[in-house]
C-alpha cells in the first residue's frame, strides 16, 4: 500500500484520501496502486456503498508525478498502476463522490469525469495541459469530456489547456457544486451519505443505465493509453518535462 493514502470507512461510505501536500499531491505509481486496491475491494464488499476521494486543502492533485513521466520518457516501462486505477474508476460497481480543494491538474482533473457528483471550492481551477506537455488527453476524457462539457467546452478544456474556475466549471456541467473551502468535506460527505441511504440495487440500476455502454470507455481508455505512451517518449514531452524540471532549479 502507499503512505500517501489513506482509506477511511464512515458508515457505508469508504474515503479515499490522497495525501502527498508537500507534492500538491502529484500521483505516483504506489498511490495509483493502492486506489485501485481500494476501489475493487470495496466493489465487492456490500458493507460499502459509495466512494468518496478527497484531496488535501488547496491541492485535490496537480496530477501524474512527472518525475515517473520523465522516467519513462527515459526509457522505463512506467507499470500498470495507472491503467488498473482507471480500470477501478470506469467499472466501478459503486457511486464515486469526489470533493476538491484548489489545484486539480491533468489526472486531478479527469478523475472527476468519472465520479457521480463533484462538491469544489471557489478557489479550485481544473486544468489538464495534456497537450502543452506534447501528451494527449487520458482516462478516458477524450468521451467523456464532449459528452459531458459539449465540444466546444471540452476542446477548451483538453485541446487548449483552458483553466475551468469552480464556477464555469459547474456552469459547464463538470460539477455538482461549490462550496466554501471550510465547509467542502462535510458537504462531501453529507452528498455521499445521501447516496448510501438509497436502495442500493434500484440506485445501482439507476447508475448503470446513465452510464451506458463501460465497454465503449474502456476501450477509449486503452486506446488514449497507447497513444500516451508513445508520446511520453516524444521530443516533445521529453522537452516540457526538462522545462519543468530546470524550473525547479532556478
Ligand atoms: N509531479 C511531481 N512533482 C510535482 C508535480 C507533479 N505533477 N506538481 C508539483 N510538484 C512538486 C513541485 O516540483 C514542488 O516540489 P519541490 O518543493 O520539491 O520543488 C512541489 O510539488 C510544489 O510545487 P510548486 O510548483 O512549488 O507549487 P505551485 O503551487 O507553485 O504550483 C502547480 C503548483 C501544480 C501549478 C505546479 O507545480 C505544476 O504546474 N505542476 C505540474 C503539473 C502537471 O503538469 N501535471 C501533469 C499533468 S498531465
Amino acid at each position: 500500500m502507499s503512505q500517501h493514502i489513506e482509506i477511511e470507512r464512515k458508515g457505508a461510505v469508504q474515503i479515499i484520501r490522497m495525501n502527498r501536500p508537500d507534492k500538491k499531491n502529484a500521483i505516483t505509481r504506489e498511490m495509483y496502486a493502492a486506489m485501485a486496491a481500494a476501489l475493487t475491494t470495496a466493489d465487492n464488499d456490500p458493507q460499502v456503498r459509495v466512494h468518496l476521494i478527497l484531496g488535501v486543502p488547496g491541492a485535490f492533485s496537480s496530477g501524474n508525478d512527472l518525475a515517473d513521466f520523465m522516467a519513462v520518457a527515459t526509457g522505463g516501462d512506467g507499470g500498470m498502476e495507472v491503467y488498473d486505477f482507471l480500470l477501478a474508476l470506469a467499472k466501478s460497481q459503486k457511486p464515486i463522490v469526489s470533493g476538491v480543494d484548489g489545484i486539480a491538474v491533468g489526472i486531478g482533473t479527469t478523475i472527476n469525469l468519472h465520479c457521480d457528483l463533484t462538491i469544489a471550492t471557489p478557489r479550485t481551477e481544473f486544468r489538464t495541459p495534456f497537450v502543452d506537455l506534447g501528451l494527449v488527453p487520458e482516462a478516458g476524457s477524450s468521451l467523456l469530456a464532449p459528452a459531458v462539457l459539449g465540444r466546444q467546452q471540452a476542446f477548451a478544456l483538453l485541446g487548449l489547456g483552458e483553466g475551468f474556475s469552480a464556477d464555469r466549471a459547474k456552469a459547464a456541467g463538470l460539477i455538482y457544486e461549490v462550496v466554501s473551502e471550510q465547509k467542502l468535506e462535510a458537504a462531501a460527505l453529507e452528498a455521499a451519505e445521501r447516496i448510501a441511504e438509497k436502495p442500493p440495487e434500484a440506485l445501482k440500476i439507476a447508475r448503470d443505465l446513465m452510464l451506458g455502454d463501460r465497454e465503449a470507455l474502456v476501450a477509449r481508455i486503452k486506446e488514449e493509453g497507447a497513444h500516451f505512451r508513445a508520446r511520453l517518449k516524444s521530443d516533445e514531452a521529453r522537452n516540457a518535462f526538462v522545462a519543468f524540471m530546470n524550473r525547479k532549479k532556478n
